[in-house]
């Protein structure tokens, strides 16, 4: 494995708070700026997958047939066919893998043993899916650190402790490198004051452990899936590509500001 090779879990257990959007952004953001990067799809709505470009049907084995251990992470790598990233995809066969998993030794490993066979990589984006589960554990396991995106909305706060407690528990037991890497708000809208308010008790609660860069509510961001593309590719002067450009920015100088 790479020596500066950083994984990142996307992770969030609500739903539709951008962690999908964020993941093929952010993959897309990074390889603008000449990374190797793999995004690992954990989430049977295979929603990344499908976002990358990347059909359901062409993938020559997925995530799922990894976990259970009938496949090589390696071997069902493929690359985006409009993006300049790699994707080791999903589809729903994910979602009877929790069941499956559970029988299986060192079940919470399999996806971190599988990462420490590859070779070449900057960064490994991780989409997890909506629920503190088995998959989610693997993707907190085999990273250095989580992104959280969060929706600055009523409810946003409340869950976020599980999520914490979630991290701080792995972090005791399986994985004692794991951090929180950021706190990412997204779908902001201005003129809403209550997003405000949240947005403001977010950086109150975590300091700098929230982005400087906000990822505003734009609708090119939810186009750009239904083509299979990065916002990137699709409307790059829009206001959420410039958004996603200005996060890889951020990530890329605290990277280098840590070193
Ligand atoms: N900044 C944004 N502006 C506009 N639409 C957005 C933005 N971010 C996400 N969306 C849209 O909101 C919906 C939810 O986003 P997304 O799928 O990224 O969330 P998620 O957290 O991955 O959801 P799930 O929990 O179901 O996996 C999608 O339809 C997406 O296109
Ligand atoms: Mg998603």
């Amino acid at each position: 494995m790479e020596k500066n090779l950083k994984i990142f879990a996307i992770s969030n257990q609500k739903g539709g708070v951008g962690k999908t959007t964020s993941t093929v952004n952010l993959a897309a953001a990074l390889a603008n700026n000449q990374k190797k990067v793999l995004l690992i799809d954990l989430d049977p709505q295979a929603n990344a997958t499908s976002g990358s470009g990347v059909s359901k049907k062409d993938i020559h084995g997925s995530i799922y047939e990894v976990l259970i251990g009938n496949k090589n992470l390696k071997d069902i790598i493929t690359r985006s066919p409009s993006e300049k990233f790699d994707v080791a995809g999903a589809n729903q066969a994910l979602a009877g893998a929790e069941v499956e998993l559970v029988d299986l030794p060192k079940r919470e490993y399999i996806l971190k043993n599988q990462i420490n066979t590859l070779n070449g990589y900057d960064f490994i984006l991780i989409d997890c899916p909506p629920a503190l589960n088995l998959l989610t554990v693997n993707a907190l396991v085999a990273a250095n650190s989580v992104i959280i995106p969060m929706q600055c909305e009523y409810f946003a706060l409340e869950g976020l402790s599980d999520l914490v407690s979630t991290i701080k528990k792995v972090k005791q037991h399986l994985n004692p490198n794991i951090e929180i890497e950021g706190l990412l708000r997204t779908l902001f809208d201005r003129r809403n004051t209550l997003t405000k308010q949240v947005s403001d008790q977010l950086a109150a609660h975590f300091g700098s452990k929230v982005y400087t860069t906000i990822i505003p509510r734009n609708v090119r961001l939810a186009e750009a899936p239904s083509y299979g593309q990065s916002v990137i590719s699709y409307d790059r002067s829009s206001k959420g590509a410039k958004a996603y450009l200005t996060l890889a920015e951020e990530i890329l100088l605290g990277q280098h500001n840590e070193k």
